[in-house]
């Protein structure tokens, strides 16, 4: 077995704002089937698609009607074979994006559960009488506003962790359970390589609904918390990893595990369930290399502990794009660029996030355009994610940039002229050229890739590690906001600024290759 998933470099594509190949603006299924061979290029192994299924889109597809079929607006079951098969044709494996905790309110299962209360899909979600003239408890969703709403005709409520749209199964129904074995084959059968489980720590909740106790976590769902993470879900997972392990091919899943513990996260990537487990305490670090050294510690001696790979995130479709959550401007992306070498050298998958290799700064929105119901349930108080959503620049040319022959569903900004794949193409230093060269030098090193880790002295605010395996080390430093220091010694392989001197300023990183091991 080559558990290729323990170093696999993987892309998420936000199938909206990828690549449109019908002019309607959004993003489809063959918009990105003709991107493919950037991807080749770029030197990514896996790419992670996000929910392309029937959906009315009130969470932009994380509301699926039908778990088994192609949303029309992305394209149909046989241009997702034609994806699997050319993805296939070229190396790449394509990873899907499952929605087990919750479907959307248009789903035949929730409209029988509403228009019959006898009907046994009630028994599907989670209903419950209300309490005290109000719903059942103080649970308020993670996108603003309670996480129960009133079934009127009954009188009962129902649970959503996401918007009223997202009604939550209960996990504890078997035909949930069995469904869902039935959903996973589904797609396994057509070829894919895995799955990216959503919210994968939530689908069980503590039956007794427990309030939490204050103080209450600084997490997105932070209210209900101590109500999920239960035993019963690694249950679940053994027997999705039996499943999966029944077909060829190594399949693979990787866990939307949103909990800061790294103890806790490494009990859902024991040997037998999950293979990875996103690494969100990694995202939520700023840029400080004091606190972030502590953090790939722990994060490696909780996952060593159980045998599994770490994962290493810095963006997703969910949150601010790195340079703006850098600082912003000059600074935020020479800081972006040091921290993809970091990301790269560091043990374990690592997860891009399309348009990160770009450099891509979060777009400002025109409040009147914004469509992340996190903006409009919580009335803008919070902005939401619409900022890195915007579809990405594959040439300079206003309004489409490449995207679309019509109009993006969100605005591209005019400067990302600058910033587009074919402007990036003509320019040795920039974000691109530093990703594909970055990604071409983990594919030919078993150091970078598999190499065992170390640290080595350096000054307080830089990291300074080396990887080594098969008589090669590869050194990365990262100076985040140390004093300009003297580099160790070795061969310049990389370098996140053009330029040549020995000393690495602040907001830079470097990759030195050593022929003979040393520590
Ligand atoms: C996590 C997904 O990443 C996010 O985009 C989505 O809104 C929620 N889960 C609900 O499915």
């Amino acid at each position: 077995m080559s558990e290729w998933w323990r170093s696999a470099v993987f892309y998420e594509i936000y199938v909206r704002s990828f690549a449109d190949a019908d002019g309607d603006g959004i993003g489809d299924l063959e918009g990105i089937r003709s991107r493919l061979p950037y991807l080749r290029e770029l030197g990514v192994g896996a790419v992670w698609l996000t929910p392309f299924y029937p959906s009315p889109g009130a969470d932009h597809g994380y509301d699926v009607a039908d778990y088994v079929d192609v949303d029309p607006l992305f394209g149909s079951l046989a241009d997702f074979g034609a994806l699997v098969a050319d993805a296939h044709g070229l190396g790449l494996r394509i990873v899907l994006d499952i929605v087990p905790n919750h479907t959307s309110s248009e789903h035949p299962w929730f409209r029988n559960a509403i228009a019959d209360p006898e009907h046994a899909d009630r028994a599907r979600y989670m209903f419950r009488p209300g309490r005290n003239g109000g719903p059942p408890n103080g649970w308020t969703s993670a996108f603003g506003g309670p996480a129960w709403t009133l079934d009127e005709k009954t009188g009962d409520y129902y649970l959503h962790f996401f918007t009223p749209e997202q009604p939550d199964l209960d996990w504890h129904n078997e035909t949930v359970q069995r469904d869902f074995e039935d959903v996973l084959r589904f797609w396994l059968d057509r070829g894919v390589d895995g799955f990216r489980i959503d919210v994968a720590h939530a689908l069980f909740k503590d039956q007794d609904l427990p309030e939490m106790v204050e103080p209450v976590p600084r997490t997105w769902n932070g209210d209900w918390l101590v109500a999920l993470d239960q035993p019963e879900l690694h249950s679940l997972y053994r027997r999705w990893r039996k499943l999966a392990d029944e077909y060829s091919g190594e399949r693979m899943y990787v866990g939307e595990i949103v909990l800061a513990d790294q103890n806790t996260v490494a009990r859902y990537v024991r040997p037998d369930e999950l293979q990875l487990a996103f690494n969100f305490a990694f995202l939520n670090e700023a840029w400080d290399a004091e606190s972030m050294r502590p953090m790939i510690d722990r994060t490696r001696t909780a996952l060593d502990a159980v045998g599994a790979s770490a994962t290493w995130v810095l963006e997703n479709h969910d949150v601010m794009r790195l340079p703006t959550r850098y600082g912003g401007g000059e600074d935020g992306r020479r800081r972006a660029r040091a921290a993809a070498l970091l990301l790269l050298a560091l043990p374990g998958a690592v997860f891009l996030y399309a348009g990160q290799e770009l450099g891509l700064e979060e777009a400002a929105i025109p409040d009147e355009l914004r469509q992340d119901p996190i903006f409009l349930r919580t009335l803008g108080e919070r902005t939401g994610r619409d900022g890195c959503r915007v579809p990405i620049p594959w040439t300079g040319e206003a309004p489409g940039f490449g995207f679309t022959t019509g109009s993006p569903w969100l605005p591209v900004p005019a400067s990302w002229a600058d910033v587009s794949v074919t402007a990036q193409e003509l320019e040795d230093g920039s974000s691109l050229a530093l990703h594909r060269r970055a990604l071409a030098l983990r594919g030919e090193s078993e150091a970078l890739r598999m190499g065992s880790f170390v640290w080595l002295e350096s000054p307080a605010g830089a990291l300074v590690f080396a990887r080594a395996a098969a008589g090669e080390t590869v050194v990365c430093a990262v100076n985040v906001e140390a004093e300009p220091f003297e580099l160790p010694d070795g061969d310049l392989l990389l370098a996140s600024e053009l330029g040549g001197s020995r000393e690495l300023p602040p907001g830079s990183a470097i990759w030195l290759r050593r022929e003979e091991k040393r520590r």
